[in-house]
């Protein structure tokens, strides 16, 4: 038998994997040593009570014969695709509970997605690039085109007319950077899609921590039904990065290659994939509710005064940064022309903070670092004051 070959050509080590297999090596080694985690995404706060509620009724739901579950609808229950729908009303943007499928996170659905596509599709990702899109595209043997974020774009990059994508991937609020596209700028995006006859898979999952006037959906965009599919999870939004669930968006009017987009995709989630549970789908429908909305905005503006507070301290020490506004992630120049993993090191051993190594993202993140603001307020605070210690 052979493996699927193109597993030679992926990095060792998932980025978020590597990280922890270093921070447990020094952990370790050095048993007595306060180590504060601002490395991956990972929520600190627990969900919100409406949804805790939910989740509790929905195992209760599980033990009476007259009101127990067994596999769910694959698209996931319509009063779930309902309330993800009123969801997008309430800023502006109509989706027809038909388009939404319910999943257990943006993740798994933008690493799967690739299955409804051919191979010999060309791949373009913005560089730094969230890991996941480019891992899962080498895995099935695509060629992958990157689009240059620096500092001269503010990590931004744009559509260049003279290069031909089919599949091309968006974050926005980005991950790893935290820039966020405007509506004009999404809309190049779109007009070049249309005329490349790609489609967008853009990642939505950091929308929630937009408070500026920018879009939360790709949808929000004129022409976006005709090209793009979008991504979106709780895992950030209301702290479900262990519960699970998230869910994609599919017009149904988008077509490629005289396919219907969204009935590759059902078919594909129906093959492989048996659903989010009952108690979890309970609680993904009660975060949308009045009551959730309200406390998952406590959990949101907690994570956004950790970003301000890691924001200044890099304002204090004069240190280049992006994201921190409409993004839970801070995207810093390492001090002194410092590498990457080098800083992550250095900072790792020094201070006993992790973050994320800009390298990690990709080669224009050579030089960068990421933090984030899911930590621990105590926690985010001493670790703002040991990176000050160490760099004053
Ligand atoms: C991140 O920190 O970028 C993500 O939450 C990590 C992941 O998806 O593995």
């Amino acid at each position: 038998m052979n493996i699927n070959k193109n597993f030679d050509n992926l990095v060792p080590n998932y980025l978020f994997a590597e990280i922890a297999k270093r921070v447990t090596d020094y952990q370790t080694a050095n048993p007595d040593k306060d180590i504060i985690r601002l490395g991956i995404g990972d929520v600190t706060l627990p969900l919100a009570p409406a949804a805790t509620e939910a989740l509790k009724k929905g195992a209760d739901d599980l033990s009476k014969k007259e009101t127990f579950k067994g596999y769910p609808d694959y698209e996931g229950y319509e009063f779930v695709r309902k309330a993800v729908s009123d969801y997008y009303k309430s800023f502006g943007v109509e989706i027809s509970p038909d388009e939404i499928l319910i999943s257990d996170g943006a993740k798994s659905d933008c690493g799967n997605i690739g299955d409804i596509f051919g191979a010999d599709n060309i791949v373009l990702v913005t560089d730094p690039v969230y890991p996941v899109y480019v891992d899962s595209n080498i895995m099935s043997g695509r060629s992958i085109i990157y689009a240059d974020c620096n500092k001269y774009n503010n990590f931004k990059a744009m559509p260049d007319k003279n290069i031909h994508a089919d599949i091309i991937y968006l974050c926005s609020p980005n991950n790893p950077t935290g820039a966020a596209y405007t509506k004009d700028e999404l809309k190049a995006w779109i007009d070049y899609a249309m005329e490349n006859d790609a489609v967008i898979l853009y990642d939505s999952a950091y929308e929630a921590f937009i408070t500026e006037d920018l879009p939360r959906s790709i949808f929000a965009v004129e022409g976006a039904r005709h090209c793009a599919v979008e991504f979106c999870s709780l895992s950030k939004t209301a702290g479900f990065t262990g519960t699970r669930c998230g869910y994609t968006i599919i017009p149904k009017e988008l077509e490629r290659d005289g396919h219907n987009i969204y009935k590759l995709w059902y078919r594909r989630q129906a093959t492989k994939f048996n659903g989010v549970s009952w108690p979890v789908q309970c609680a993904a429908a009660a975060v949308f509710s009045e009551e959730g909305q309200k406390q998952i905005q406590v959990n949101l503006s907690y994570y956004r005064e950790n970003a301000k507070i890691i924001s200044q301290a890099l304002d204090e020490l004069g240190i280049y940064y992006t994201g921190g506004k409409n993004s839970p992630y801070i995207w810093l120049e390492c001090p002194n022309g410092m590498g990457s993993w080098e800083f992550f090191d250095l900072l790792l051993t020094k201070a006993n903070v992790v973050g994320t190594p800009g390298a990690g993202f990709g080669k224009n993140g050579e030089g960068f670092f990421r933090l984030t603001s899911f930590g621990d307020r105590d926690k985010t605070i001493e670790a703002v004051k040991r990176l000050k210690d160490f760099l004053s």
